[in-house]
């Protein structure tokens, strides 16, 4: 009797088990058709963003970059690049021939953790001691001082309204930053003022979102660049748009005719989104609840919550898991490395799943079929994350007439008629580069979305853009006169 009846307990515990899983894939499920409206949704929210201030969660930002780096760059330049888990500073010599950076340095060092809540001062006084001693450094043994001063492009990966190249202030925090007297300033002002204090001659020669220095790297190599997109702590992008597009701001002249836009799509939403009860509970325990609704179902900083949350879930309903271990509650406990690593484990015994559960979230002696749970919900909640950003990709093509759709003005009606041209994205982030299985997914929702014109299109890894595109964009500005804009 005492054996039937655990038995039966044990059936009933799992069949608890299997319809939270269940429920859960249900609610991240992304079949083609909803990934078009998603699409759909995401090029119109483009067009509102466009047209008025404020008419569209997507804040479609301008960022007075009008022509982008063509290779005939030359000269040392310096960058800094602030905003996801690690800050970098770097120095690039230009040959002035494309695709020859002479000599490229770079130092990256992870953010202490209280300066992402402390005060702006403390925060730019580590930044400026950081690349003085950086600078010291690199001009070491070389000639003495440069002429000239030295020029930096200051990569901040924050929402910024610019009302120059170099100028803009801060809109608000993502991320998990949280410098409360920051919001509403001069991003550039208080970087410079650190900077007289560090006693460091240089000069903010530009201001720019990652993405912007992403695309600008992009472009450097190859000139079939026309967006680019970060899927890392967070997830943004921008794009080449039209001046005469961009609506809200009537009579915006450029010298090229185009501005990049940084379209903050972290803030997009969509009714057509895949949303599930994790992640509501997750938006309304965050920071910046309402904010950042598409960052939360794709980036770093987020995927593993999810999965915590999951966790949590089966075990407060059953014992697979033992007894409810504290762990679990602790948010952004389990990181996405860590997901990845568990998704990814290829030994059969699945005993990197069993490390990391008993590490990180105290959970031990968990049998194999436990452990193939966990995997399953890594990979669900993994793969809705890269439909949606392979949607927001597809978003972007379809509003600059580059997904074989025709609306470019190419009036073609059938799509094998349509010349289709040669389209690159520029994409960087952890999640793209490190992390195998979210790649895969990512590269098969392009190809289920655009079929045939996906050959079209080549998303291009580039290393460390976000700062060496701001140290190339700042030695492209430096022959200019104006901001850019006249
Ligand atoms: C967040 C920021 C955005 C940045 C992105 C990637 O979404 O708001 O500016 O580009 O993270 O780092």
């Amino acid at each position: 009797g005492v054996v039937v009846g655990r038995r039966v307990g044990s059936r009933r515990k799992w069949k608890r088990v299997v319809r939270v899983l269940e429920e859960l894939e249900e609610a991240c499920e992304t079949p083609v058709g909803r990934l078009r409206q998603v699409v759909d949704a995401m090029a119109v929210e483009m067009h509102a963003g466009l047209a008025s201030e404020g008419g569209s969660k997507l804040k479609m930002l301008l960022t007075f970059v009008d022509h982008l780096p063509t290779g005939s760059e030359i000269g040392t330049y310096y960058a800094l690049d602030l905003g996801g888990t690690n800050f970098r500073v770097l120095r690039i010599q230009l040959g002035g021939r494309r695709s020859s950076i002479l000599s490229q340095d770079v130092e990256r060092q992870p953010i202490p953790q209280h300066l992402m809540t402390s005060t702006s001062e403390d925060l730019f006084d580590f930044i400026a001691s950081t690349l003085k001693q950086f600078v010291e450094k690199e001009e070491s043994g070389s000639e003495p001082s440069p002429v000239r001063t030295r020029e930096l492009g200051f990569t901040f990966s924050f929402p910024v309204k610019q009302s120059s190249l170099r100028s803009g202030i801060l809109i608000k925090w993502t991320k998990g930053f949280a410098i409360e007297d920051m919001v509403g300033k001069e991003v550039v002002e208080l970087l410079e003022a650190a900077l007289v204090r560090s006693g460091l001659d240089m000069r903010v020669a530009l201001l720019v979102n990652d993405t912007v220095g992403t695309l600008a790297l992009g472009r450097y190599h190859d000139a079939d660049t026309v967006a680019a997109v970060i899927i890392g702590t967070g997830t943004n992008a921008c794009y080449l748009e039209r001046a005469d597009a961009i609506i809200k701001c009537q009579g915006l002249l450029t010298t090229s005719g185009y501005m990049v836009v940084n379209m903050e799509w972290g803030n997009f939403w969509s009714s057509h989104l895949p949303r599930t009860s994790y992640d509501i509970d997750l938006d309304s325990e965050s920071p910046n609840p309402n904010d950042q609704g598409f960052e939360k179902m794709i980036s770093g900083m987020y995927l593993g919550d999810i999965v915590r949350r999951v966790i949590l879930r089966i075990s407060l309903e059953s014992d697979i898991f033992g007894p409810v271990s504290s762990r679990l509650s602790i948010p952004f406990i389990l990181q996405t490395p860590l997901l990845a690593a568990m998704h990814e484990d290829d030994s059969p015994e699945l005993k990197e799943v069993a490390k990391i559960l008993k590490e990180t979230l105290e959970i031990s002696e968990v049998s194999l079929k436990v452990r193939k749970l966990v995997v399953r919900i890594c990979d669900v909640v993994t793969c809705r994350a890269a439909r949606l950003a392979a949607a927001g990709i597809v978003g972007i093509l379809k509003k600059i007439g580059r997904d074989g759709s025709g609306a470019g003005g190419t009036g073609g009606r059938n799509r094998s008629d349509v010349k289709m041209k040669r389209t690159v994205v520029a994409i960087e982030g952890g999640l793209y580069t490190s992390y195998t299985m979210f790649r895969k997914y990512l590269h098969e929702a392009l190809n289920e979305i655009l079929g045939d014109v996906a050959q079209h299109v080549i998303l291009q890894v580039t290393e460390d853009g976000s700062g060496i595109g701001g140290a190339l964009l700042a030695a492209s500005y430096s022959s200019y006169s104006v901001d850019g804009v006249k």
